[in-house]
């Protein structure tokens, strides 16, 4: 499906509650389903690639139930399905499945497939299964790749030293080492988002973090809880840069979770357009994230500006984003140290450079990179190529074109932010399906 974006004529206005957290969100419905008994989840995000690990633990076992964004499940003694579990588009969704399932108790002596699409099938399992099988875990591979066969056996305890800032790869390992006999540790070369660590003492299951250590102390059960998501800060920077790029714009966006191993977007605004994103912490109801209010002032010009290499991984979702602000900045951006970004559901910085020059946009990809010179934006016809967030990005740069941008194949928003074009409207935007 094609997103026409109109250039805005007006300022933006209003105020958006953006969906709830992919991340967290992946973890609920997987701790939920590994937990004996009652997990009420409020405020869970009904997107394609969340709903696929929902569906996948609902097809091991669990008892799942859902209205809108508050499910409820029913952990039961696992089953393996007598069919492949397909995770669609999601990264996070096979690679926690995949450390959850390694050591399972219930499915010793079972085979389990996990399958994903074409763009899932291309990204790179290998930095799971490795860590997994120095704690015994027996799973397949194709050269690397999805589909996975996982058989579940008995694990142990191992210390790892993970060589990629990668929150999927921690949690893999922690979730594995529920099931492993002893103290299983791990060290990040910088630090990922904590969601994991953060979400499974409500589960009843603390581990220790020390000295950058991470530890986890298996055999150990979980208990269901009740979990409220907040907002995802994610989806909130598409509206967020939105009003910003649109002077003039008053625009609240919110709640939305904040946690510092996930702000990096905001950090990096604030040297873009200084002052110009106010938070507003709300007490909440979100257990251990914390949670706030975001009002944005439309600031017409932004600046460009080296971006850290700390700033890197607790920005890395948003840099499809950051390069499309980056393209209408006063200067260059300069992008290093992101590599990670050649991985996701597509290779993020080949593609948003691709798209960019399509509008008219300067810039130079390196490997790790880019180095953007901000300047007009000129209409035309792009395309998301397979990657939710790559749409997005676009749709949000349309806003300050010379003429309407096409977005082809932008469909795969369902996949994270089913609302983003409504939301979008609701501000005053102007953008059809087509
Ligand atoms: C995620 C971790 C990040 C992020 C992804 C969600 C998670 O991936 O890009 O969108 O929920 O754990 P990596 O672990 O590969 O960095």
């Amino acid at each position: 499906m094609k997103l026409i974006v109109q250039p805005a004529s007006a300022p933006l206005s209003g105020a958006v509650r953006p969906p709830g957290d992919k991340s967290i969100s992946h973890r609920a419905a997987l701790l939920g389903g590994l937990a004996r008994g009652s997990t009420r989840i409020e405020g869970f995000l009904p997107a394609d690639d969340t709903l696929a690990t929902l569906n996948a633990m609902a097809e091991l076992g669990a008892a799942v139930s859902r209205n809108g964004d508050r499910v409820e499940i029913e952990g039961r003694s696992l089953k393996a399905p007598g069919h492949a579990l397909d995770l669609g588009n999601s990264g996070t969704g096979i690679r926690l499945l995949t450390g959850a399932l390694a050591g399972h108790p219930d499915l010793f002596g079972c085979r389990i497939t996990l399958v994903g699409d074409e763009s899932l099938s291309r990204r790179p399992m290998g930095r799971v299964i490795e860590p997994l099988e120095r704690m015994g875990a027996r799973i397949d591979s194709r050269d690397g790749c999805c589909p996975l066969l996982v058989q579940p056996r008995p694990l142990v305890a191992h210390e790892h030293r993970l060589k990629i800032a990668s929150a999927q790869v921690k949690s893999a390992i922690l979730l594995a080492g529920l099931h492993a006999e002893g103290e299983t540790g791990l060290f990040e070369p910088a630090p990922s988002r904590d969601h994991t660590e953060r979400l499974l003492p409500a589960f009843g299951v603390r581990p220790v973090l020390h000295a950058g250590r991470i530890a986890i102390t298996g055999p150990a059960s979980l208990r269901g809880t009740r979990v409220c998501v907040p907002g995802d800060l994610s989806s909130a920077a598409f509206l967020v840069a939105a009003a910003l790029l649109v002077k003039g714009s008053m625009v609240e966006i919110g709640p939305v979770g904040t946690n510092p191993t996930r702000d990096g977007f905001l950090r990096v605004i604030d040297r873009m357009a200084p002052g110009r994103v106010a938070r507003q912490t709300v007490a909440g109801d979100a257990g251990a994230e914390p949670v706030a209010s975001l009002a944005v002032q439309g600031a017409g010009a932004l600046h460009g500006l080296e971006v850290p290499a700390e700033w890197v991984p607790p920005a890395i979702d948003e840099f499809p984003l950051l390069m499309a602000l980056a393209a209408t900045a006063r200067g260059t951006t300069v992008i290093r140290g992101a590599a990670e970004l050649r991985v996701k559901e597509s290779d993020r910085l080949a593609v948003m450079c691709r798209q960019l020059r399509r509008l008219g946009v300067r810039l130079e990809e390196c490997p790790d990179g880019a180095e953007i010179i901000g300047g007009p934006i000129h209409g035309g016809v792009v395309d998301a190529e397979g990657d939710h967030r790559i749409a997005m990005s676009l749709a949000v740069l349309a806003l300050v074109a010379d003429a309407p941008v096409t977005i082809e194949n932008a469909q795969w928003i369902r996949t994270s932010y089913p609302g983003f074009a409504d939301d979008l409207k609701a501000l005053g935007a102007i953008l059809e399906w087509q």
